[in-house]
């Protein structure tokens, strides 16, 4: 199964709304994908209670077991002062590694004002860059996301084609991953067996 982030926990989060979108994109493309809502996780909740390396609630460690899973990641994304949220960037350091990281297949959104997230999905391609994970090359920015969201539907709808196009685009290139056992869920199974 592949996992849809939705990159903050900001109540009314327009990166829920687009997640759910995407969700659709590809129930209609006949695949079930779950929502990551770090809202839902309570993600700050567990920051005010442990330190970084503490034992992390059942939800959280479960959430995570699931990423070690997943087909691929597609990570929605907001701008936050030029940069991804603060509270992403705590629970991707959460992430297990190499296994979360390493050949796994990850897709970008991006969605802000004028530049669509474009600064905060190129810090996410350096880090999953980093850690060698397989990055999606076609990338989407949601600009002037504040306009174009209305009542949860997007009313850009050049924006919705891509997300569309890029949606059956990244199916292809799980597939194709899969197909010469070069993913990451591929690689761990294969280790598990031996
Ligand atoms: C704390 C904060 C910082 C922001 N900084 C930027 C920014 O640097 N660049 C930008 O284009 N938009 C910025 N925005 C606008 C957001 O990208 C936009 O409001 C988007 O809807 C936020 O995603 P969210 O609704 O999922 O929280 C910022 C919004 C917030 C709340």
């Amino acid at each position: 199964m592949k996992l849809i982030f939705s990159g903050t926990d900001r109540p009314g989060s327009n990166s829920l709304k687009v997640s759910k979108i995407i969700q659709e994109i590809y129930s209609n493309l006949g695949e079930v994908v779950k929502i990551v809502d770090l809202a839902e996780l309570k993600l700050i909740k567990t920051m005010e209670q442990s330190r970084y390396g503490e034992a992390l609630p059942t939800e959280i460690q479960e959430t995570l077991a699931l990423i070690n899973q997943a087909e691929g990641l597609i990570i929605v994304c907001p701008e936050y002062n030029g940069s991804m949220p603060g509270i992403l960037k705590w629970f991707i350091d959460h992430f297990k590694y190499p296994d979360a990281f390493e050949y796994r297949p990850v897709c970008f959104i991006g969605l802000g004002g004028m530049f669509g997230g474009l600064r905060a999905v190129e810090h996410l391609q350096q880090v999953f860059g980093y850690r060698n994970s397989f990055i999606f090359p076609e990338r989407i920015f949601l600009i002037n996301i504040f306009r174009t969201m209305k009542d949860g539907e997007l009313t850009d709808l050049f924006s919705l084609d891509l997300l569309k196009k890029q949606a059956a685009g990244f199916q292809k290139f799980c597939l194709a991953l899969q197909s010469q056992k070069l993913d990451a869920k591929s690689l761990l199974d294969s280790r598990l067996t031996k």
